[in-house]
């Protein structure tokens, strides 16, 4: 089976939408080696979190959106998807996005490469 996803393994970036076809206020679950990640497309902007609530482990594909805040289904904790780590508080895990040429690269960690 092939992967829906394009690789650069030079950068550890994995091309995860495109650009077309992910409009402002769409979210996607992508799973790339074993991880689970959600994308947000926030008004233009694209975020990118594992999908497990740092309190807990509830998936927050489904969590409602409020601006940038994000709501984890499970007990209701919020998390600013536009400061996803504040020092003292419960951190989700993130990763950087770009569009580059059309298509939405997300960077994984070097851990996760390939
Ligand atoms: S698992 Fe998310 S708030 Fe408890």
């Amino acid at each position: 089976m092939t992967s829906p996803f394009h690789n650069d393994t030079m950068t550890n970036q994995v091309q995860v939408a495109s650009a077309k076809e992910f409009s402002p206020g769409q979210r996607k679950l992508v799973f790339i080696n074993g991880r689970s990640i959600v994308l947000f497309n926030i008004g233009g902007t694209y975020r990118a979190i594992d999908n497990s609530c740092p309190h807990n482990g509830a998936s927050l594909a489904g969590g409602r959106l409020d601006g940038t805040v994000l709501q984890c289904p499970a007990h209701g904790l919020r998390f600013d998807l536009a400061k996803p780590s504040e020092p003292g508080r419960l951190c989700l895990h993130s990763f950087p996005v770009d569009e580059i040429d059309g298509k939405v690269m997300l960077q994984l960690d070097s851990a996760d490469t390939p």
